[in-house]
């Protein structure tokens, strides 16, 4: 390559002296702007490195902290602070707040909702499904069907003290195992289980369901009301609604009646602050069944 430095003759400017197949290059000096802007990035650049945390320290390991003192860690540690002192006043005003008047506050109310969603999934889902959908032995509790009640204090006091746990504040019932415990014979039990069908209007033989009826009346109607209509002080649920806990299947409704069901939810108080019980108690009345 050919290092000739000439003056071009067209624009009078002297070439870097390098030439291809006859095309030369001037030698025009980079424009001043371009030149200032690179000077000053150094400049910003070291600055920056005098004040940030810049450089990994390979001797010792670490890296150079800068002269302000700056680190990010420290800076959203702070923001969480900040947002948890903001929280501690709602979950302050929530604990001493009824019931009624978190529901009749729309900060309030929707502090509890959201906090009552969160609290809902981390403790409930597992056995009551995302949303409080239910699961087999795990009422739904997006309806307006209740075991146990669903106005506001019902649901606090379920959420509480749970059911058929060990603690003395539980609320408690149990169904006896006819069949089990030999109380009704496999045709009285076929009989009071087309009966309780029937309620709902899947009965599949008449005669059985109309011997089934007394049975009924005699054996099971103390708890479940004359019509099946389900009795809360027990826990008992209603028969006739078709909404089943346990399966509304003929071998399911047997099998309810020959081993009877003892479902258990454990209490919260203790495990869970006021504040979120009282959330989770408005939360699971506003799903839609709240009464
Ligand atoms: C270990 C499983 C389990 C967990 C966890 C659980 N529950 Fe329950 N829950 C049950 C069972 C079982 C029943 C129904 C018991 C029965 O047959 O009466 C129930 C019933 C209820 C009822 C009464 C429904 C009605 O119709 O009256 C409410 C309200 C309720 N749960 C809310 C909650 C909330 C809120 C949480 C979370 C803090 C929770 N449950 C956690 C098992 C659980
Ligand atoms: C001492 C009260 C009591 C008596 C008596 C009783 N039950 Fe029950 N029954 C309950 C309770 C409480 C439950 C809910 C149990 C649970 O959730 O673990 C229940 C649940 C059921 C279920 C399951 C319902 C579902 O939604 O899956 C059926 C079916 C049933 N009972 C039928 C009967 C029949 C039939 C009789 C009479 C032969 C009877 N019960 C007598 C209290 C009673």
């Amino acid at each position: 390559m050919a290092t000739n430095r000439i003056k071009d003759p067209v624009t009078d400017t002297e070439t870097t002296g390098h030439e291809w197949d006859g095309i030369r290059e001037l030698d025009n000096p980079a424009p001043k702007w371009l030149m200032y802007t690179f000077y000053a990035t150094i400049i910003w650049a070291i600055g920056y490195w005098v004040l940030y945390p810049a450089w990994p320290n390979l001797m010792g390991g670490g890296y150079t902290k800068g002269v302000l003192g700056y680190v990010q860690r420290e800076e959203i540690k702070e923001q969480i602070a900040a947002k948890r002192a903001d929280q501690a006043v709602m979950h302050d005003r929530i604990a001493s707040a009824s019931l009624q008047e978190i529901r009749g506050d729309a900060d309030l109310l929707s502090f509890a909702l959201a906090g009552g969603r969160v609290a809902f999934a981390d403790n409930c889902a597992g056995c009551h499904g995302a949303g409080g959908s239910g699961n087999t032995g795990f009422p739904v509790l997006v309806d307006d069907e209740w075991l146990w009640g669903g106005a506001l204090e019902d649901i606090q006091y379920t959420i509480l003290h749970g059911i058929r746990n060990s603690s003395a504040d539980a609320r408690y019932s149990e169904m006896p195992r006819f069949g089990r415990d030999g109380i009704l014979n496999r045709e009285e039990i076929n009989d009071v289980a087309e009966y309780v069908l029937s309620l709902s209007g899947h009965g599949t033989d008449k005669a059985a369901a109309g011997r089934g009826e007394e049975i009924f009346v005699a054996q099971c109607a103390a708890c479940h009301g004359e019509k099946g209509e389900g009795m809360r002080e027990l826990g008992a649920p209603n028969l006739a609604d078709d909404i089943w806990l346990y399966g509304g299947s003929k071998a399911k409704v047997v099998e309810s009646i020959t081993n009877a069901r003892f479902g258990v939810m454990p209490g919260w108080a203790g495990r869970l602050d006021d504040s979120t019980i009282k959330q989770l108690t408005v939360y699971v009345h506003a799903l839609g069944g709240g009464e």
